[in-house]
């Protein structure tokens, strides 16, 4: 069946973005904007988009929680063996693509990624809920599994194993730092003509800014 979505249409007017109100460094705003993100209430106001991609620029996204924005770097959490974390392995240069559909503002960040120090890894896992440290440890994410039942096994006998102690971090699994070099603000607008500011990081590490066309 064919679908059409036409007639699907949204006009953006909520709020706008000037170039006086830009401020020189852009982690201000990306600070403020994950702030009115959560203030607001916005669902999943951390959820965040990372693309990736091999050696040879074949892309790849998906969905990541953000869990720290500490001195203008990203900070998130997964597989190292994962798809992604293979990717990344190869190839450091990611994007990532935060959308807040309540506040129609989007951001996107391009930059290089490295691993989080392990001790920093440690001490996040030790934070995460005993099932969430339990299924980070069985799950060979992005691996083909046999079914539901093998993954679903595999985390009550690990749950039996540790029950009662310390669930260690794998060393498959941590945090990633992602160091931005361009961020682009996109606030939605009347008629299409939305606002957009780029940043991009100068050799003295400063950072220009200019207005893009919508
Ligand atoms: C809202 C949401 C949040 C997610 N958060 C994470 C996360 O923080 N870390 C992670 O590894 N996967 C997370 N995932 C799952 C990933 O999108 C993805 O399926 C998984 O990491 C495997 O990706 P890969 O095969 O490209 O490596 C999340 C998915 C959604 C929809």
């Amino acid at each position: 069946m064919d679908l059409h979505f036409e007639n699907i249409r949204r006009e953006y007017s909520k709020r706008s973005l000037s170039a006086k109100d830009m401020p020189a460094s852009p982690f201000d705003l990306v600070t403020r904007w994950l702030q009115d993100a959560v203030e607001t209430k916005t669902y999943e106001p951390t959820a965040v988009i990372v693309g990736t991609a091999t050696p040879d620029g074949r892309p790849s996204t998906r969905t990541v929680l953000l869990k720290e924005f500490l001195n203008g770097e990203f900070v998130f959490y997964s597989n190292y063996e994962s798809r992604k974390g293979q990717q990344m392995a190869a190839n450091p240069h990611v994007c990532l693509t935060f959308l807040w559909h309540e506040l129609e503002r989007q951001i996107h960040v391009e930059g290089e990624v490295r691993l989080l120090e392990p001790e920093q890894s440690d001490a996040y896992f030790a934070m995460r809920p005993y099932k969430s440290r339990v299924g980070a440890r069985i799950s060979p994410q992005s691996r083909p599994i046999p079914g539901r039942t093998f993954i679903v096994q595999e985390f009550m006998k690990e749950s039996l194993r540790y029950a009662g102690r310390t669930v260690p971090r794998p060393d498959t699994w941590g945090g990633y730092v992602v160091q931005p070099t361009r961020i682009e603000f996109w606030q939605g607008r009347e008629s299409r003509l939305h606002d957009r500011f780029l940043y991009e990081l100068q050799p003295d590490s400063t950072w220009s800014i200019c207005r893009l066309a919508p």
